[in-house]
């Protein structure tokens, strides 16, 4: 049990540290949770006008995500699947925030990437089209999370498809305020205003 047990917390350590509050705070831009919908990703750093930081919150939400698998399969080959559950959790339940971290779509980016890279760049090309065309966010990271256990599928990776199925459904789960605002058509679009 040593070696999942430690998959687990080894995922969810590096998954928890939650970059967007840490990079916002240290930058002197204010309290994450404070500004747009309260979110700690990167969609709500941008809110703050801070490109850079914007940028960096993605790249390191990512790259967590990334780490927890590849070095949880060097030292226990076979427990990445663990490793990813872990940081996807860690991401989006972090101790540090009393568990009210962010919504998974960046992490979840870096996770498929670690575990089948062909994936990553379905997940990829239907995040960033999506995003190009339409500007909202949130509809761009639950097309891509969905599309995930899709394109496991696809590539004959069924160990991987129920896995990646829970995780884009906890995606989704996440975005019920954006969901309710989408319905509402007030949901903002990113780089406007309104
Ligand atoms: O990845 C989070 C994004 O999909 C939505 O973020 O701040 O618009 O709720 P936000």
């Amino acid at each position: 049990w040593i070696a999942p047990a430690s998959a687990l917390l080894i995922g969810y350590l590096l998954g928890s540290i939650p970059f967007g509050v840490i990079l916002t705070r240290v930058a002197g831009a204010g309290d994450l949770r404070q500004i747009g919908s309260g979110n700690i990703g990167a969609t709500n750093v941008l809110r703050t006008g801070r490109k850079g930081l914007a940028a960096a919150t993605l790249l390191l939400d990512m790259l967590k995500g990334l780490a927890a698998v590849l070095i949880v399969e060097r030292l226990f080959p076979g427990e990445g699947v663990l490793a990813a559950a872990g940081a996807f959790i860690g991401h989006c339940y972090p101790v540090w925030l009393r568990f009210r971290g962010g919504k998974g779509v960046a992490t979840l980016m870096g996770i498929v990437v670690g575990l089948h890279w062909p994936i990553g760049v379905v997940y990829a090309v239907v995040w960033l089209s999506l995003l190009a065309g339409l500007r909202i966010s949130a509809v761009a990271g639950m097309a891509a999370a969905i599309s995930a256990p899709v394109a496991a599928a696809l590539w004959g990776r069924f160990d991987l498809v129920m896995l990646l199925l829970a995780l884009g459904l906890l995606v989704i789960w996440k975005h019920g305020d954006n969901i309710e605002r989408l319905l509402a058509g007030t949901e903002p679009r990113i780089g406007r205003r309104d």
